[in-house]
């Protein structure tokens, strides 16, 4: 990987909900800086609580990181709180896009602005910057946000988080329910984000093909455990990602792996 330190390091850590529901057995990921590294995994592996374990979102669920370590640029973050970690510049775009539906595409994307203060940028200039990668939010700003299209709240939940100007995002499924014209969109804009905001990524996806296009290096998560990380073009030619996600991907045209997976019984990635 890069010889730089990584903005993200995520050290042998253990998650456990209510004290007793171990979750994360061992987890170390590293994010280079200026990178994307993709997260993959099955449902329930703990994916989304690796990414609540980086934002201090654990807390919120009575989830604690029990052992181990994360450090953002150096600092030790994981007994923080979230909003100190957001303001230290990490944000994550929780599953299931969460927008406040009453309020318009603008008002939710303000709500961001407000997340992290630091920073020369005011309100203002970030809104612009949100609409200049999302001109389709411009036009439907005043529109209320609980009646624009899922694609359109889906791009209102990144552009919220753009809003933090974040050095680190953390994306938890962000082509979830969406036709694939519509994320394809989605990631044309996240990837000029990485390449002109210079904003790292964390990103999980259950659409494998999709995230090991975007992301050049990927770790797999089972039940816990990291059981797998390699560049994506060596990951594209493993045979249990072929047969457990890629082959899937394909079966049936446009069906999501969330469609097929709980037919399948879950296969063992290293025997
Ligand atoms: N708040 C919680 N309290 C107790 N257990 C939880 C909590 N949140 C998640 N879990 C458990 O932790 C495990 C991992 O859940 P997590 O949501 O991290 O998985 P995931 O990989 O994101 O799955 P999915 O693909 O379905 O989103 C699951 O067994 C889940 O039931
Ligand atoms: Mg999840």
């Amino acid at each position: 990987m890069d010889k730089k330190e990584p903005i993200l390091k995520i050290n042998n850590i253990e998650v456990k909900y209510h004290e007793v529901i171990l979750v994360l057995k061992g987890v170390s990921i590293e994010v280079p800086e200026g990178g994307i590294v993709a997260l993959l995994g099955a449902n329930g592996a703990g994916k989304s609580t690796t990414l609540k374990a980086i934002s201090g979102l654990l807390k919120h669920e009575d989830g604690e990181v029990s052992d181990g370590s994360i450090e953002f640029m150096g600092e030790r973050i994981h007994k923080k709180r979230a909003v100190e970690i957001a303001q230290m510049g990490i944000v994550q775009v929780i599953e299931g896009r969460r927008i406040f539906e009453h309020l318009t595409v603008e008002q939710n994307l303000i709500v961001g602005g407000h997340m992290r203060k630091k920073g020369a940028m005011s309100v203002k200039d970030r809104l612009d910057m949100v609409y200049h990668y999302f001109p389709r939010l411009k036009e439907k700003r005043k529109e209320i946000a609980g009646f624009v299209s899922g694609g359109e709240q889906q791009m209102t939940v990144v552009g919220r988080a753009l809003m933090t100007h974040p050095k680190l995002m953390l994306l938890d499924e962000p082509s979830m329910g969406l036709a694939p014209l519509l994320i394809h969109e989605i990631f044309e804009i996240i990837t000029r984000l990485h390449e002109e905001e210079k904003i790292s990524i964390l990103l999980v996806e259950q659409n494998v093909k999709l995230a090991l296009n975007v992301a050049p290096y990927a770790y797999v998560l089972e039940n816990g455990r990291i059981v797998l990380d390699d560049t994506s073009e060596k990951l594209m030619e493993n045979e249990d990602i072929k047969d457990f996600y890629l082959g899937l991907t394909d079966v049936g045209g446009r069906k999501s792996f969330r469609d097929v997976k709980h037919y399948k019984r879950r296969k063992r990635w290293l025997t």
